[in-house]
C-alpha cells in the first residue's frame, strides 16, 4: 500500500448502513467519502478522483448499473464494489459484465467488505505497478522449466515475481494441466521460504474421513489405529508453504477448520488439547469456478476470501497457442534427453498439427504427446505420423462442464468446425495407417477430394503408401 492514504467513495442510499460502512473504513485507515444516490456519487468523482468506490446496486434514482457504466466513462480503470441483496445474483452477473470488480451479498460482514477492498486495492497496484515496472525495464520475465512466451504467460509470471516475496495467500486458478502445481512451486522457490518446506495435499485423493488427520495431524490415542503422534501437512510446511490442491473439493466440516487456521495461524492436533502456532504460505488451486460453488452454497464465502487475497489465472493452452512450438520443444529436449535417442526437431507439418489441436487437456496433454511422439519415432524428427492427437476420446464436452450450452452439442468447446474437420480427416488417415484410398473411403470422399483437403490443412503428401 502507499503510504498515503486510498480514497474510498461509498454510495449507500440507507443512511444507517452507509454510516457504518463509513466508520469502519475510516477506522481501517481509508480517507472514506459518501454519496445517499448514484447522482450526488459521479458528480464527486468527476470533481475529484478516488481509489476505489463501493455501491449498493438497488438506488433510488439512477441505478448502480447506469451508474456503473457512467463510471467507467470518468475512469476506465477504477475498481467498483458492487453490493447487491441475496437472491439477486443476476444482478451481481450483470454488474460483473458491466465492469464491476468484485461484489458482496448483502448482508455482509464489514470485515468482509474490508477484505474485499484490500484485494481490489492490491491487485490494482500490483498491476500497475507491474505494467510501469515492465515498461521501464522492457523486462520479460524467465523462469527456468516454464515456458512463458505470450503475452497472457508473461503476465502470469509477472504477477508470480510479485506476490511470492510476500506472505499473501495465492488462489491459482485454471483448468486441469495449464500448469497450477508449476506455477504454485514458482511462488515458493522465488520466495523466501525457498531453503523452508514446499508441502502438498489434494484434498480430492484424501478420504474425506483422513484429510483432517492428514491436514492437522493427531495425537497418540486420538482413535483406534493412532498409536502414536503424526504431525499433519500444516506442521510439516511451517517455515515453508502449503499447496492446497483442488481446494473446491474440500467438505464443509473441513472448511470451517481451514478457516481458522487462515484467520488464526493456530490449530489444535486430532485429539489434543494444545494449541500448535505455524509460519504457513498459504497456496491454494482449484480447476472449478469456485464462484459458482460459492453461489451453489457448497463452499464457504468467507473462506473463499480469505483464500482469494491474490488471484493468478493460468489461462488454458487454446487461448495461447503462440507458446506451442517452444512448449513442443522444451518437451521434445527433455524426453529425448531421457531416451537416448537422435531426435533433433519437429517437422513444419507436425507443427501445424499441434497449433490446430484445441487441447483440452493443456499443457499437460501436449507433454503426453510428445512423449509418446519421442517413445514411437525412429527418424531424426517428430513428423505428423508421431503425433497421435486423442481425437475421438477427446471430443465430448470438458469435464465439469455440465452447461446445456448448444455449441456442446455440435462441437467440442474451443474448436471450431474447421479443426473439427481437420481432426476427422486426421483420424481417419491414422486409422488407415496413412493409406489415404481408405482413408478417402472412410470419410465417403473421392481420393482427389481428400488429396485437396489435405493440401489445404498443409499436410505434405506422405510418401505412397497405396499399393
Ligand atoms: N508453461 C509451462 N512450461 C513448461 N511446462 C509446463 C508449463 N505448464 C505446464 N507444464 C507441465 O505440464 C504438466 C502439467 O502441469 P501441472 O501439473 O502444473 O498442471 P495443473 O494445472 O496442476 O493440473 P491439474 O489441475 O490436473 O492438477 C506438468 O508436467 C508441468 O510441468
Ligand atoms: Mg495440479
Amino acid at each position: 500500500m502507499p503510504s498515503e492514504k486510498p480514497s474510498i467513495l461509498i454510495i449507500e442510499d440507507e443512511a444507517k448502513l452507509r454510516h457504518l460502512i463509513e466508520l469502519q473504513l475510516t477506522d481501517e485507515g481509508f480517507q472514506v467519502h459518501s454519496a445517499g444516490d448514484a447522482e450526488t456519487g459521479l458528480k464527486f468523482l468527476q470533481k475529484q478522483p478516488v481509489d476505489l468506490v463501493v455501491t449498493d446496486f438497488k438506488l433510488p434514482g439512477m441505478s448502480g448499473l447506469d451508474f456503473l457504466h457512467a463510471a467507467k466513462r470518468i475512469d476506465a480503470h477504477l475498481p467498483i464494489i458492487v453490493m447487491t441483496a441475496y437472491g439477486t445474483v443476476e444482478s451481481a452477473v450483470d454488474a460483473m459484465k458491466a465492469g464491476a470488480s468484485d461484489y458482496v451479498l448483502k448482508p455482509f460482514s464489514l470485515a468482509e467488505l474490508v477484505i474485499v477492498i484490500r484485494k481490489e486495492l492490491a491487485t490494482r497496484e500490483l498491476r500497475e505497478e507491474n505494467r510501469s515496472l515492465r515498461e521501464a525495464l522492457g523486462r520479460r520475465y524467465e523462469y527456468k522449466s516454464i515456458v512463458a512466451n505470450s503475452e497472457k504467460m508473461q503476465t502470469v509470471l509477472a504477477l508470480v515475481e510479485r506476490v511470492a516475496p510476500t506472505n499473501a495467500t495465492v488462489l491459482l486458478g485454471g483448468e486441469s494441466g495449464v500448469g497450477k502445481d508449476l506455477i504454485a512451486r514458482a511462488i515458493h522457490e522465488h520466495s523466501h521460504r525457498a531453503s523452508g518446506p514446499f508441502v502438498k495435499i489434494n484434498s480430492t485423493a484424501i478420504p474425506e474421513n483422513l484429510l483432517e488427520s492428514e491436514l492437522f495431524g493427531y495425537e497418540k490415542g486420538a482413535f483406534s489405529g493412532a498409536v502414536s503422534m503424526k504431525p499433519g501437512k500444516f506442521e510439516l510446511a511451517d517455515k515453508g508453504t502449503l499447496f492446497l490442491d483442488e481446494i473446491g473439493d474440500i467438505p464443509p466440516a473441513i472448511q470451517v477448520k481451514l478457516l481458522r487456521v487462515l484467520q488464526e495461524r493456530e490449530f489444535e492436533r486430532l485429539g489434543g488439547t494444545k494449541t500448535l502456532k505455524v509460519d504457513v504460505r498459504l497456496i491454494a488451486a482449484t480447476n472449478r469456478d469456485l464462484r459458482a460453488a460459492l453461489e451453489e452454497g457448497s463452499f464457504r464465502e468467507d473462506l473463499y476470501y480469505r483464500l482469494n487475497v491474490v488471484a493468478i489465472d493460468i489461462p488454458p493452452l487454446r487461448d495461447h497457442k503462440e507458446d506451442i512450438p517452444a512448449l513442443a520443444n522444451f518437451f521434445l529436449e527433455k524426453f529425448v534427453r531421457d531416451s537416448g535417442k537422435s531426435i533433433r526437431s519437429i517437422t513444419p507439418q507436425a507443427l501445424k498439427l499441434l497449433m490446430d489441436f484445441h487441447w483440452p487437456g493443456n499443457v499437460r496433454e501436449l507433454e503426453n504427446i510428445i512423449q509418446r511422439g519421442v517413445a514411437l519415432s525412429a527418424g531424426g524428427a517428430l513428423d505428423v505420423a508421431d503425433i497421435h492427437l486423442d481425437g475421438a476420446a477427446r471430443r465430448s464436452s470438458p469435464p465439469g462442464d455440465g452447461a446445456p450450452g448448444a455449441a456442446h452439442h455440435v462441437l467440442p468447446e474451443g474448436m471450431t468446425l474447421e479443426q473439427w474437420e481437420d481432426e476427422t480427416i486426421r483420424e481417419a488417415l491414422r486409422r488407415a495407417n496413412g493409406n489415404k484410398s481408405q482413408a478417402a473411403r472412410a470419410l465417403g470422399l473421392s481420393r482427389n477430394a481428400l488429396r485437396y483437403r489435405l493440401s489445404r490443412m498443409g499436410v505434405a503428401d506422405p510418401p505412397e503408401t497405396d499399393s
